[in-house]
């Protein structure tokens, strides 16, 4: 299938109450083990690059490769861009095919994220394109963005309904407290914050930093209104781990082929593990 926008499979899984899995690529191996673990649960499927992988691999090479993973599989694939704030190179991705994008002004002060996401929301959906905004800000590192413990803001709910309103934006990332990266301790999560956004706020929620946070609280959260996981550092260990295993039992190995392939399989098992604790598996049948 060509790349299809999100949203309508996201409300799909919205209205039953599962959420959809959304994993960060990084390669064309990565790319794959996204798709066919989601062909083989029979899942519609997001896969996102942040601006720091389109500098890594190339925008052209990302887009060509998903598009090519989405014509061989018979499940619907959306491509968004994560955490981008930059205007332009949203505008880029958009011409390149993405069909979904996030425009990430939770730094800036309320008003000028209010104005940013406006901006964004008029030109994507004049084309047809989904827009994600984030309020409230997730801790932790992503690319090169790092944001300390002490800066994270969790989303106030009334300010949540409020921005949703001015922007008319798709999708909101919520802060309740996860964050990017490896946890050090177990994270702990704002339910009840939640629950009051999904009560003020009429659009899918996404959680970030979903690597690392306990299957229940997966569950937990998405029993309370999270449609739509984010997951990026949970399938970038099972890979370094393999091509470690692998190059440290035998240094003289030296095939991509075998190394990458490997690699590639452990991360499909995770991609597929998280799809079923989503509940999405299957829902590509019902599309
Ligand atoms: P993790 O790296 O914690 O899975 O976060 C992923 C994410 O939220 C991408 O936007």
């Amino acid at each position: 299938m060509s790349l299809v926008n999100p949203l309508s499979f996201v409300q799909k899984a919205r209205e039953k109450r599962v959420a959809i899995a959304a994993f960060n690529v990084h390669n064309m191996e990565t790319i794959q083990a996204v798709v066919e673990g989601a062909a083989e649960e029979r899942s519609p499927v997001i896969v996102q690059t942040t601006p720091g992988t389109l500098e890594h691999a190339g925008i052209e090479y990302l887009a060509a490769c998903v598009r090519v993973a989405s014509d061989l599989w018979d499940i619907p694939v959306a491509l968004h861009l994560d955490h981008c704030s930059s205007f332009e190179t949203i505008v880029k991705c958009i011409r390149h095919g993405y069909t979904s994008v996030m425009i990430d002004g939770s730094k800036l002060p309320y008003e000028q994220n209010v104005e940013i996401v406006k901006k964004v929301v008029e030109v994507a959906h004049s084309v047809g394109v989904a827009v994600e905004a984030e309020l409230g800000t997730v801790g932790g590192t992503e690319d090169d963005v790092i944001v300390d413990e002490r800066e994270t803001a969790y989303t106030v709910p009334e300010e949540a309904k409020r921005f949703v309103e001015a922007t008319r934006v798709d999708t909101l990332a919520v802060a309740i407290g996860t964050a990017h990266g490896v946890y050090k301790g177990e994270p702990k999560m704002d339910f009840e914050r939640l629950s009051a956004i999904r009560a003020e706020v009429d659009v899918p929620l996404v959680l970030h930093g979903a690597s690392g946070v306990p299957d229940e609280s997966i569950k937990e959260a998405i029993r309370r209104g999270i449609s739509k996981v984010n997951i990026a550092t949970e399938l970038k260990i099972p890979m370094a781990e393999t091509i470690k295993n692998i190059l440290q039992s035998d240094p003289s190995e030296n095939d991509p082929r075998r190394y990458m392939g490997e690699a590639k399989e452990a991360v499909k098992q995770v991609v597929k593990r998280k799809i079923r604790l989503c509940g999405c598996s299957g829902l590509a049948a019902n599309l």
